[in-house]
């Protein structure tokens, strides 16, 4: 069996390590991958966004299975690309991916049908942006419709802070085109939880809820991340919490995409805040796992994860019985300096052959140089546990990361330290 798994990301790596712990003979290539996949396979050079060269590649190599990790190549119509070259793909099309790629298009959508979200607004002209502003009560939250590698979201709190944040997208461009319109909406306080759901566009399964921690630093302190740290199942998500996710949001969510047309295969992940006043709320859709929640999700995986993938791919989700064992899963990741404005790369890393039974050094931003693993991204690890309970999972995980050493690097000390609602 040969699998292709596009990105090169702690989620990439955690995807590809997953297919070879179920089928250690299963042949990976990862484009482009990191330092952490080319032991498990090989890295292809090709950017995760050159779809021509993803294309003829798979075209000659006749993968299985491709499966794509980032948002981006999602969002540029990969699937819709490998499916008319006849080349079995999982993740959505284009036209549901428009999900993730535009904000003024999701809120269109949530309000259209009704669906648990904040008030909220849609423009593409600044000075009505900033006359709706003053309207409302602050803070107000501004998002830049595109993609804009999970830094298109400004929480303003004061008048100047929402004129800034006007100004910057959508004046500026400080995103790029991502900035030509926005969506306002109010501020809803309350806890935030990351939700997936796994679809072939009939079945569906809800996995695990998990928690991110998207701040840099303890108690949730600092400038927003791509995500510092992870764990699932999340223990505030009692069974009625569940029921309620599964009956107030999965559900209206996937009967309203079969109302609007929006074919969704793939993983749908759901950005949740859970408030006091009105319950689950939606903040955003994602159309793949989140990094690093994935990280966390993989490992309480029951099912073959090629078997679900493919379960999805071909439509057949109703017939596959996914099932999660009882495990808890923690991961910390392990950033460079200067991360999130400016990361400094090419440290060496140090002490990634430390082993401890129910733990995996997901690799993130990092390349090979020689036998040696050097830093390239961000978010440079994620370190992984998992146990029978979290606590035992977060002590392990800490255990792992207090033995990797490059120059630099900072984590939070606090993931998974809070648990309640
Ligand atoms: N952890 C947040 C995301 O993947 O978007």
């Amino acid at each position: 069996m040969k699998v292709l798994v596009i990105g090169s990301g702690g989620r990439e790596h955690a995807l590809a390590w997953r297919l070879q712990r179920d089928h250690p003979h299963v042949a990976l290539f990862i484009a482009p991958g990191n330092a952490g996949t080319a032991r498990l396979g090989t890295n292809l050079s090709f950017p995760a966004t050159d779809l021509a060269a993803l294309e003829s590649w798979a075209m000659t190599e006749k993968p299985n299975l491709t499966v794509v990790g980032p948002e981006a190549p999602l969002c540029a119509g990969i699937v819709d690309r490998f499916e008319a070259a006849g080349l079995p793909i999982f993740g959505p099309r284009v036209a549901a991916a428009r999900l993730e790629g535009s904000k003024v298009f999701t809120k269109a959508f949530l309000l259209k049908n009704k669906l648990p979200t904040a008030p909220g607004a849609s423009f593409t002209d600044s000075d009505a942006a900033r006359v709706y502003l003053r309207s409302r009560t602050l803070p107000q939250v501004i998002k830049a419709d595109g993609l804009a590698a999970g830094k298109g979201v400004i929480i303003a709190r004061t008048p100047e802070e929402a004129d800034d944040a006007v100004t910057r997208i959508m004046d500026d461009r400080v995103f790029g085109a991502a900035g030509a319109a926005v969506v306002i909406e109010d501020f809803l306080p309350g806890r935030e939880m990351s939700i997936h759901v796994l679809t072939d566009g009939r079945a569906h399964v809800i996995l695990p809820i998990s928690q991110d921690h998207k701040k840099l630093r303890d108690e949730d302190l600092g400038p927003n991340t791509g995500g510092m740290g992870a764990y699932a199942p999340a223990p505030f998500a009692t069974p009625e919490i569940h029921d309620r996710v599964a009956r107030e949001i999965v559900e209206p969510v996937l009967a309203a995409f079969r109302a609007d047309g929006i074919d969704f295969r793939g993983i749908l992940y759901i950005g949740l805040i859970w408030t006091e006043a009105h319950g689950p709320q939606i903040l955003e859709f994602n159309v793949r796992g989140g990094d690093p929640e994935t990280q966390v999700l993989l490992p309480l995986l029951e099912t073959p994860l090629i078997d679900v993938l493919h379960a999805v791919w071909a439509q057949k989700l109703g017939e596959c019985a996914v099932r999660f064992n009882a495990l808890k899963a923690v991961t910390v990741v392990m950033a460079a300096e200067g991360y999130p404005d400016q990361p400094v790369t090419g440290s060496t890393i140090e002490g990634l052959d430390f082993d401890l039974p129910g733990t995996y050094v997901f690799h993130g931003g990092t390349r090979e140089e020689g036998k040696t693993a050097v830093s390239s991204g961000g978010r440079v690890l994620s370190v992984t546990a998992w146990a029978n309970d979290l606590q035992q999972a977060r002590e392990m995980a800490y255990q792992r990361v207090a033995k990797i050493h490059f120059a630099g690097n900072h984590y939070r000390r606090d993931i998974a330290a809070r648990l309640t609602l």
